[in-house]
């Protein structure tokens, strides 16, 4: 089975690909890197196909969609506070990307798409936590809303061209290969700055509430969600909601050293509060997150440690 992977060389896109190639299939990875990194495919690189290249070209498109039956597509631009700097970038390859790649499936043998939006991000402030795909979608940051806007141009492209698909929703994905100088992954950036000694820099008071989801267990859902033949959305997370003043002292706890909090104001467009319910994914994925969120960081913990 071939598949193509549009963000391959990054964080979550790296650990789908050990997945699939797990499962045998034969997997094409596109990335221009501007935010994945070729070592994240190191251990892999000889197993698969990578074609380094940009999803708004449509030359760079069409042959990494040569004799493909199956697309997973998280090629994005990723960081909420980037996308309140600069939301034309942000929408250029979250919304007009994602078009030209659905123009090109359409020419294209893909039987099915599997796109990942975001959880976190979609349902803004939410009335009820945990959130369920039915909360309505009320972004407050141009990220939001470019993940929104890519889900709504597939439901038109299921519509009209009968393209089948599915979409994940997934809350903050934290574990190894996650990027610690970037500015999304709490998780990654404080075990990255402990290991330099340096403070963690809280934006707002601390009791800000993030739903944390280990990034296998993302990788799983998303293979589930293709082996389904339902036109469906789902939620992936853990329904918890864990502040980042918990965060802060599960991390103490386990990592053992001593910790500077560093209370900044907090960043336009970051929600508040979030967690999303799981039920719909448990129901017809027969997904579960597996891994406890003391595991997971125990697990990015050590990996952090001997990459560093
Ligand atoms: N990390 C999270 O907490 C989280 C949460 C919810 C959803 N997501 C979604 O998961 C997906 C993967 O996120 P990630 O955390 O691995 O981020 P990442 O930045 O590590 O991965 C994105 C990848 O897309 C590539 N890319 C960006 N623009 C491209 C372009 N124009 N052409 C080709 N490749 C391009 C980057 O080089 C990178 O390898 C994204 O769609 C993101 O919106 C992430």
């Amino acid at each position: 089975m071939k598949v193509l992977v549009t963000g391959g060389a990054g964080f979550v896109g790296s650990h789908l690909i050990e997945r699939l190639l797990e499962q045998d299939c034969n997997v094409v990875c596109l990335d221009n890197f501007s935010s994945g990194k070729r070592i994240n495919l190191e251990t892999f690189k000889d197993k698969i196909t990578l074609i380094e290249g940009n999803i708004l070209n449509l030359e760079d498109v069409q042959p990494a969609l040569e004799d493909v039956e199956y697309v997973y597509h998280l090629a994005a631009q990723i960081s909420v506070t980037q996308s309140v700097r600069d939301p034309l970038h942000d929408a250029s390859i979250n919304i007009n990307g994602f078009i030209n790649l659905l123009n090109a499936i359409l020419k294209s043998s893909v039987k099915r798409i599997v796109y990942v939006s975001t959880g976190g991000a979609i349902y803004g402030e939410p009335p009820h936590i945990p959130a369920s795909e039915t909360t309505p979608e009320e972004p407050i940051s141009p990220y939001g809303l470019s993940k929104l806007v890519g889900e709504k141009y597939l439901k038109w492209y299921n519509t009209t061209h009968g393209l089948s698909y599915a979409i994940i929703r997934p809350a903050n994905i934290y574990g190894p290969r996650q990027d610690p100088l970037g500015e999304a992954g709490v998780i990654s950036i404080f075990l990255g700055r402990l290991l330099k000694q340096k403070s963690l820099e809280i934006y707002g008071d601390g009791f800000d509430t993030r739903d944390y989801v280990f990034v296998k267990d993302i990788a799983a859902i998303c293979t589930s969600a293709m082996a389904s033949t339902e036109n469906d959305t789902y939620n992936a997370g853990t329904g918890d909601q864990t502040s980042l003043l918990d965060l802060v002292e599960i991390i103490g706890h386990m990592t053992r050293l001593p910790i500077k909090k560093e209370f900044k104001p907090p960043r336009r467009g970051d929600v508040k509060n979030i967690a999303l319910d799981i039920t719909k994914a448990k129901k017809i994925l027969k997904w579960n997150p597996e891994t406890s969120l003391s595991e997971g960081i125990q697990t990015t913990w050590e990996w952090f440690k001997s990459t560093t």
